[in-house]
């Protein structure tokens, strides 16, 4: 297939939301090898180098599984969560999709919490790996049951806070809002796959746990009420007896809000039994959940056109405007505004997500273009420092990669129609 007709092919699917053509679907899937025609639109920088960086700084494991979702939306639209019909019963050739050989190529298989990489003692980390290793294991047997001993390991032995949400950590019970990215959308996804509609039911109720104890501070194992938060939606960092960080840390709610975005598209599009009695549940709460965050952050003030790394902090140098919170937080929007288009309606959630896209194509105050010409964009947090005050600007893994997030998800709202070059 040309690369044209497979981008109009990709646009109609979009733009039907074409749920019964299997087949099809599988024909262009598999018909996915190179990329130009998947960076049709110009974003105002170029998102080639970006991506080609995306996927070459990743050292850590939740790194590497960052950048294996990047490259799964950007150049297999159609095996995301976020495409059309993303559970067909089919397999995937990993030479034919570059986000399961990079996940084949950096995937370290071992056991318990590091059944798909060594997670240095977080529980999320590795899992972030999970969806490309449930698909590798449809070729290989290996990656099959490191996937199955993963999910074992996260639902029966990991540890749990009071209320029953997933720890972070594999030694003491403690909450962070970047689990929200790497484990409940691998369980959705091993869920969805396997046809397992009573996990699935988990991966929506960890998100409330978790939402209970990192927006409220409470213990509770039932939902508190939409909008009712202290911090007008925005999550705080980590709760817990090791690392706790109240702060509402820009990155920390881009990772829990497009975690709940993940899990919600997996929720819509599995093939459920007729009797899911909490499936309208687990769309209207996921729904209002990532709406509450993205909400408080269009609600925050920003420094220099950029969310602030510390949301609310106008007074010290932990708030300075970054790229990797904003970036992520834009992909929300967009993403959501197809998913869910009454509660994010293009006209206000599209039109925001833009403001940020089009500010990464302009320069910083000091005159520096947000993205260089190799690609960096910045200035983002330091990686692997919150609480650094010094704008990173060697190139962030997980910043680098939340733009490509970004491109895709706005790359896939203009084939669905919805969003404007
Ligand atoms: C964009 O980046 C790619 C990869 O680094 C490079 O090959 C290309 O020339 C760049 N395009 C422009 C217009 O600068
Ligand atoms: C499956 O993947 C493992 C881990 O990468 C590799 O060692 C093994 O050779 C693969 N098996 C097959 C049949 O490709
Ligand atoms: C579904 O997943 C849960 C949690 O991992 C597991 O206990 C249960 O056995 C699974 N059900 C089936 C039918 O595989
Ligand atoms: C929640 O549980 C934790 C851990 O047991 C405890 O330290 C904390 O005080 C509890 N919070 C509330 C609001 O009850
Ligand atoms: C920002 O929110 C945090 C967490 O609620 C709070 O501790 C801090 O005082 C707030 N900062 C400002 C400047 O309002």
């Amino acid at each position: 297939m040309s690369s044209a007709c497979f981008v109009v092919s990709l646009q109609l699917l979009y733009l039907f939301q074409v749920s019964n053509s299997f087949p099809l679907l599988h024909l262009i899937s598999v018909g996915i090898t190179t990329s130009s025609s998947l960076t049709p639109f110009d974003p105002g920088f170029n998102i080639s180098a970006v991506a080609a960086l995306a996927e070459s700084l990743p050292t850590h494991s939740w790194e590497f599984g960052t950048a294996t979702e990047a490259l799964l939306e950007l150049h297999s639209p159609l095996l995301s969560v976020f495409g059309p019909a993303p559970f067909p019963d089919a397999v995937y050739h990993p030479d034919s999709v570059p986000s399961l050989s990079y996940a084949a190529a950096n995937i370290v298989l071992g056991t318990g919490a590091n059944g798909l990489s060594d997670g240095a003692g977080a529980v999320g980390d590795p899992a972030s790996l999970g969806v490309a290793a449930v698909m590798l294991g449809k070729t290989n047997a290996s990656f099959a049951a490191a996937a199955k001993s993963e999910i074992d390991y996260i639902v029966d032995v990991a540890p749990r806070w009071v209320n029953g949400a997933i720890s972070q950590r594999a030694d003491v019970p403690e909450l962070w809002a970047d689990f929200m990215f790497m484990a409940p959308p691998f369980l959705a996804y091993y869920a969805a796959d396997s046809r397992n509609v009573s996990l699935l039911e988990i991966a929506y109720r960890q998100c409330g746990l978790q939402r209970e104890v990192l927006l409220f501070g409470s213990n509770s194992s039932t939902p508190s009420p939409l909008n009712s938060s202290p911090t007008n939606g925005l999550w705080h960092h980590i709760v817990g007896p090791q690392s706790a960080e109240p702060g509402l840390w820009s990155t920390g709610n881009g990772w829990a809000s497009m975690g709940m975005a993940r899990v919600l598209a997996t929720i819509l599009k599995a093939p459920a039994p007729p009797a899911t009695p909490w499936r309208a549940d687990a769309i209207a709460d996921l729904t209002g959940w990532i709406k509450e965050i993205v909400d408080g952050a269009r609600a925050a003030p920003l420094d220099g056109g950029l969310l602030r790394n510390y949301l609310n902090d106008t007074t010290t140098a932990h708030g300075f405007g970054e790229i990797s919170g904003s970036s992520m937080l834009a992909a929300v929007a967009y993403r959501m505004a197809i998913l869910a288009p009454e509660a994010f309606p293009a006209a206000t959630y599209v039109a925001w997500a833009d403001t940020i896209r089009v500010e990464l194509g302009k320069n910083d105050a000091a005159g520096n273009p947000h993205i260089t010409s190799e690609g960096i964009v910045t200035p983002a947090v330091n990686p692997l420092g919150w609480g650094d005050t010094a704008p990173w600007t060697a190139g962030s893994p997980e910043g680098n990669n939340f733009v490509v997030l970004m491109y895709a998800a706005w790359r896939d709202c203009i084939w669905a129609g919805v969003c404007t070059r």
